[in-house]
């Protein structure tokens, strides 16, 4: 298999040169310049009426783009933010704006310009976020890459707004990294990203970050008794690995210390209950998508100062079959001591993530956020532009949806119903890893609340956005990085209140 570098991105993004430039600087380059134009509101300055727009069906909508004189030397290009120049709507437009610019490796916009005063700095956080994320394509497996890197940023913003939209603009780099480092991760085929592969990478880009990280492997899972994650890893060539990250601040922590838990299937084959060989099945290299989410975001933690004492568990395998593969019935007793039927092999991530959970709980941690694509049912539920979330206690949701609204990497809360535990009583050990027909999603967090007992926490179930099927707005076709901004935010978030 041809030798790849795992995390592009890693390098690439921080490349990407930023400059934010007032309207009559010198500086500002020749070439098209994107302007955003909303559905009501006043127009660009020089920009015809709306009437003169709408002959060319031009109305400002999210995901419209018209180019104006096409012959000049610096052509304005529109794009559409809809109704109201939010955060949410610029990052939007300006993935549609990269993309339909995307034989050019210089974007100019002034699209940042368009929020009030007050909001430039999320507002060009925004719009740096929207362009690297909409011009993301993972190019390492291709002999020639698939297009046009983007390699240079200028927004253009007036003469007041340019210290505190340089400031945003330069934070929206750091958290776009984070997104196409998970993205890197996730489109990594299994072939060239196992469980050994993947903490290879955190160790190399973790310790760059100024992370602790540590990596069991094997025989050190065997010393733990963490007999979810070997019970998965016993039917692959590969070993398992459970990778611990920690971020501890420069300064004094605030709001205690938060534990982070991540599925990190490097290929879900469905074990003995095989999958069929299907477009979901094929997409089955993403189901470390959480893992990934959580080292990408971890990376950048020292770089933005943030404040909170972190500390990770990533739970590594595939999930194979084979002769030495765990089997329907098997029982498999887990580091705290509990024991699982296993009623379904493909029911995996809920087996190595509770190890995970013991893990970081001996940690000594005040509260637990995991990520993971957990279940198909949380995918049927909201499909893939919303992830669900669930937990055992309100502040730790909240925490998750106001991260999720900064982010616009949109969840939705569901019950932590205790009703349907019975579901996964087993007949001859402490838990079966399955319930019934139903609730899905719940089921398999009423699961991980067993591990997690009393300990405030949220549960974000990612299996539907991990992947987009679509161009659309900053989440690209293929792995969408779901989670690692909004981690960054929610652990930015931590404490505060
Ligand atoms: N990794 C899958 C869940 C998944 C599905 C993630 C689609 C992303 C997209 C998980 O391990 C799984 O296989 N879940 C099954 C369990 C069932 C067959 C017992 C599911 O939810 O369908
Ligand atoms: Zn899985
Ligand atoms: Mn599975």
């Amino acid at each position: 298999m041809r030798d790849v570098d795992p995390v592009p991105s890693a390098t690439s993004v921080p490349a990407t040169r930023l400059r934010v430039v007032a309207p009559d600087d010198p500086a500002l380059p020749a070439g098209p310049h994107g302007l955003g134009v909303g559905v009501g509101g006043p127009l660009p300055d020089g920009v015809p009426d709306r009437e003169a727009l709408g002959d060319w069906g031009f109305a400002g909508r999210p995901g419209q783009t018209l180019v104006l004189d096409v012959a000049a030397a610096s052509p304005r290009v529109l794009v559409g933010y809809g109704a109201e120049a939010t955060p949410a709507a610029l990052r939007d437009a300006a993935a549609v704006l990269a993309r339909a610019l995307g034989h050019r490796a210089t974007l100019v916009t002034s699209l940042a310009g368009a929020a009030p005063a007050g909001d430039a700095a999320l507002a060009a956080q925004a719009v740096v976020e929207g362009a690297v994320l909409g011009r993301y394509r993972y190019d390492p497996l291709r002999t020639e890459p698939a297009g046009v890197p983007l390699t240079e940023i200028v927004l253009v913003v007036p003469a007041d707004r340019v210290d505190a939209a340089r400031a945003g603009a330069e934070r929206g780099l750091v958290l776009a990294r984070a997104a196409a480092l998970s993205r890197d991760l996730a489109s990594a085929p299994a072939g060239h990203l196992t469980a050994p592969g993947l903490a290879d990478v955190a160790v190399r880009l973790g310790g760059a970050a100024g992370l602790r990280v540590e990596v069991l492997d094997r025989a050190a899972l065997v010393d733990l008794g963490c007999g979810g994650l070997l019970g998965v890893n016993a039917g692959s060539a590969v070993e398992p690995r459970m990778i611990r990250l920690e971020h501890v601040p420069a300064g004094p922590a605030r709001g205690g210390h938060l534990g982070l838990v991540g599925k990190g299937i490097t290929y879900d084959s469905g074990g003995i209950s095989l999958k069929p060989s299907n477009a979901m099945h094929a997409a089955m290299k993403m189901d470390m998508t959480g893992a990934g989410s959580i080292l990408a975001a971890m990376t950048v933690l020292a770089e933005l100062d943030v404040p909170v004492h972190v500390t990770a568990y990533l739970a590594c395998t595939d999930n194979m079959p084979s002769g030495s593969a765990t089997k329907l019935g098997d029982v498999l007793t887990t580091r705290s001591g509990r024991t699982i039927e296993v009623v379904n092999t493909d029911a995996e991530g809920r087996l190595v993530m509770a190890d995970a959970v013991d893990l970081v709980r001996e940690a000594g941690v005040d509260a637990i956020l995991d990520v993971a694509t957990l279940t198909g049912a949380a995918l049927m539920a909201l499909g893939p532009l919303t992830a669900a979330v669930i937990g055992n206690d309100d502040a730790m949701v909240h925490l998750v949806e106001h991260a999720a609204e900064l982010t616009d990497e949109r969840v939705w809360r569901l019950p932590l119903d205790a009703r349907y535990r019975p579901w996964l009583d087993s007949e001859v050990a402490d838990l079966k890893n399955l319930g019934g027909e139903s609730a899905g999603a719940t089921v398999a967090a009423l699961f991980l609340a067993e591990w997690v007992g009393t300990t405030p926490w949220a549960h974000v179930d990612i299996a539907g956005p991990m992947r987009s099927e679509t161009d659309d707005a900053w989440r690209t076709k293929g792995a969408t990085g779901f989670g690692a901004r909004l981690l960054v935010e929610a652990i930015s978030a931590y404490g505060e209140r």
